[in-house]
């Protein structure tokens, strides 16, 4: 079932987006070589409390941090660690929560490390703009399959994959809620949009092969073929106005 939203609660749900963008700005700005993971998730956790919220993936099906850092080959739900330590020409995706008023907000951001390679700057760049692509089809009238097949489309004429195991998602009271975003798909399928629909789109964008493989911590998503991959996500709320980033940074 899709849990619609009113516009108090869109109003709610922004103040969780708003904390959600602050910590992971924190975050990111702190990527730099000779940095562990672990830091990088203090740093983000620390930020989430202070401004009053609460970090929805600590303890989330067991997870047991309050960020997921996945760098280089990594796709998703990397577990921090104290031995991971940054160097020069990581990508490094962040992906975190924040609840407050008893919503959620979910955002994610793929950060260079130092001096990147052409060919990751690429990357980054282009899968940020997958999600734009997406996001730009968020609109009431449009169907569910319009997003994804934005997105692939996007990432696919550019030499790139996209991820089909794991997708977007509904936001809500829940970090997780129907529908699912998948970031592939043909235009005019799936459920339609309609105004109080609060989704995230999250594309995540593999170098080379789409497979996945998941390692045996049973969280961390890597790409099968070693390469690089990319993960840009907002929490959008669908309105009579179009398109609203809940989880922009003002
Ligand atoms: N924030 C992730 C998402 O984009 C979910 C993280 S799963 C968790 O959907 F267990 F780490 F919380
Ligand atoms: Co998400």
């Amino acid at each position: 079932m899709i849990i619609l939203k009113s516009s108090k609660e869109i109003m709610l749900m922004k103040a969780a987006g708003l904390i959600t963008a602050r910590a992971l700005e924190a975050a990111g700005k702190a990527v730099r070589p000779g940095v562990t993971t672990w830091e990088l998730d203090k740093i983000a956790h620390d930020e989430i409390i202070r401004l009053g919220a609460i970090p929805s993936c600590l303890g989330y099906d067991g997870f047991p941090n309050s960020t997921c850092i996945s760098v280089n080959n990594k796709v998703i739900h990397g577990i921090p660690s104290r031995t991971e330590r940054l160097k020069e020409g990581d990508i490094v995706s962040i992906d975190l929560c924040a609840c407050i008023g008893g919503f959620h907000g979910d955002s994610a951001r793929t950060f260079p490390c130092g001096e990147i390679s052409d060919d990751a700057k690429r990357l980054l760049a282009d899968t940020e703009a997958a999600l734009w692509e997406g996001i730009s089809k968020a609109t009431a009238g449009n169907k569910i399959g319009d997003i994804g097949s934005a997105v692939q489309q996007y990432v696919e004429t550019r030499g790139y994959s996209v991820v089909r195991e794991f997708t977007g998602h509904g936001v809500g009271a829940s970090m997780h809620e129907e529908p699912s975003v998948p970031n592939y798909g043909r235009p005019g399928r799936g459920a339609r949009l309609s105004p109080g629909m609060v989704i995230a789109i999250e594309p995540m964008v593999n170098m080379g092969t789409h497979e996945i493989e998941i390692l045996e911590d049973e969280w961390t998503v890597v790409t099968a073929d070693g390469k690089l991959s990319a993960h840009f996500e907002h929490t959008v709320a669908i309105t009579e106005n179009g398109p609203v980033i809940l989880t922009a940074l003002e």
